[in-house]
């Protein structure tokens, strides 16, 4: 970097801002807008947005963001080839935890393949089993419940959640015998993700130590079950299996223990939180908005009345619940923004944004856009209901799960498991929201309500009353 170009990161002016798009005013020397930004980063592209509009720059301590907004901005980004708009550097503080060469780490064309081991368990097939096991450890929760009590709302989706990974991806073995020590490997892991490990991720301090040590016991556990299943000649129904039995391309090669195990990491941390933090938003906005309850509660009869199973099939019908989750999904994206280093210069708009600089998207803005969705402040699922469907009006107006090819392989897990949980929740307890608020804490990088966020719950006596409800196509495919 030359010593013009460090001078004009560390010391922002819009005069030396090239022909970047404008630079959002109140950037300080050094550290430029990185105050607000950590404080809340929503609140400071929104900020952005009413001063400039779709497109503008920050700057986080030396480094020049452009930050695109609303449905184009999403798409051009997301577009762009990954040799232009690279996600790796973003990425980086996962690598000591995903482990070298292993998907952001790997390169483009390996984290493609590595990525694609992983989609046979996540195809219809395997849902249809998944759908089975959510239901039951949603019900397994619920029972822990008692009759009566309150909960802490993140806390439950991002136990069950747990729950559900540890069966459906890491193997029965995980969630039958080695759940708490595997809870207490992956606190060890997650307690590595700090900023200082965007910097020094390798530092010799006592949390990157613990956290490489939980790695290695992962590898180990992960090592010892494949062993096992190999002599017993059992084959599970899970990612862990399909991930023995997948190949590289190049050289039949199979995985070994520790890229079975990067990946395995890769998806429980790419789906844990993410899926904790939006089945807590979907029943604090549910609830919230009593007005929605009788449709969902009628859609749980009209669908389960007759006693039918909890299936792949019968979540899919839950059309009224789905545009319920949608919405909390629209109005708070687990993950606010997305980032992307410039590789090559990148033209938008008539401004050119130079390799070596960052680009942001933001679904948390870009889902509210008034250009396409009415009222965009307001929760009001019916948006999707067909007749209105708001979100079609653009393939990139909502982004809460990314877009192009890193669109996120998860969506249909996730939605089934928050679907099965809150479809027990409804059938089994008369909730209330116990807060007085419930206010996005921006502490992490998956962005939940902040603690404590209560629901008090009452087991039902009598059976659900039956409303009409209004249809619609599911969005899971
Ligand atoms: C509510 C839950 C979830 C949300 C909001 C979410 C969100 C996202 C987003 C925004 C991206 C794109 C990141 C980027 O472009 O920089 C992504 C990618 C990804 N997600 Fe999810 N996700 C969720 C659940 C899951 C689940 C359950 C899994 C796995 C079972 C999963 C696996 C992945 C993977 C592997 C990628 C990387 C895809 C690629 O780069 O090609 N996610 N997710």
């Amino acid at each position: 970097m030359s010593i013009a170009t460090r001078l004009r990161t560390l010391f922002p002016s819009s005069s030396r801002n090239g022909n970047r798009p404008p630079l959002l005013e109140g950037a300080q020397p050094l550290v430029g807008h990185i105050l607000p930004f950590q404080k809340d980063p929503v609140q400071l592209m929104f900020d952005g947005k009413r001063r400039y509009g779709n497109v503008f720059s920050i700057h986080l301590v030396g480094t020049t963001a452009a930050v695109l907004l609303g449905a184009e901005g999403n798409e051009a980004v997301f577009r762009a080839p990954d040799d232009q708009l690279n996600p790796k550097e973003a990425y980086k503080l996962m690598t000591p935890i995903f482990g070298k060469g292993i998907a952001y780490d790997a390169t483009d064309d390996t984290m493609r393949e590595q990525l694609s081991f992983l989609h046979p368990a996540l195809h219809k097939k395997r849902l249809e089993i998944y759908a089975a096991h959510m239901n039951e450890e949603a019900e397994r929760y619920v029972d822990s419940l008692g009759d009566e009590g309150v909960v802490d709302i993140l806390d439950m989706g991002n136990e069950l959640t747990m729950y559900i990974s540890s069966r459906c991806l890491l193997g029965m073995e995980f969630r039958d015998q080695l759940n708490t020590q595997f809870m207490r490997l992956y606190q060890d892991l997650e307690g590595g993700l700090t900023p200082l490990a965007f910097f020094f991720p390798y530092l010799p301090i006592p949390r990157f130590k613990r956290r490489d040590a939980a790695r290695r016991k992962v590898v180990e556990l992960i090592e010892g079950i494949v062993e096992n299943r190999r002599r017993r000649g059992f084959v599970g129904e899970d990612m862990l299996q399909t991930l023995m039995e997948a190949r590289y391309k190049k050289d039949g090669r199979p995985l070994t223990a520790d890229e079975i195990t990067g990946l395995l990491l890769t998806i429980v941390f790419a789906g844990h939180h993410t899926s904790g933090v939006l089945t807590a938003w979907s029943g604090i906005e549910m609830l919230r908005h009593k007005e929605y309850l009788p449709a969902i509660l009628a859609e749980q009869e009209e669908v389960y009345g007759d006693g039918r199973e909890v299936s792949f099939s019968s979540l899919r019908e839950l059309n009224v619940l789905e545009r319920g989750i949608m919405e909390a999904e629209r109005m708070h994206p687990p993950i606010v923004l997305m980032m992307r280093k410039v590789l090559r210069d990148f033209h938008y708009a008539g401004y050119t944004i130079p390799a070596g600089d960052m680009v942001m998207v933001s679904p948390a803005v870009s889902n509210r856009d008034e250009t396409i969705f009415s009222n965009p402040h307001v929760y009001d699922p019916q948006r999707f209901a067909p007749g209105r469907e708001e979100n079609k009006k653009h393939d990139f107006s909502m982004t809460s799960f990314g877009g192009g090819k890193h669109l996120c392989i998860g969506l249909n897990f996730a939605y089934m498991q928050i679907k099965a949980l809150w479809s027990v929740m409804f059938r089994r307890f008369e909730l209330e929201l116990a807060s007085p608020q419930y206010e996005p804490s921006y502490d992490f990088l998956v962005v939940g309500p902040h603690h404590p966020c209560l629901l008090k719950y009452k087991r039902r006596k009598e059976a659900l009353v039956r409303v009409p409800r209004p249809l619609a196509e599911s969005r899971i495919h």
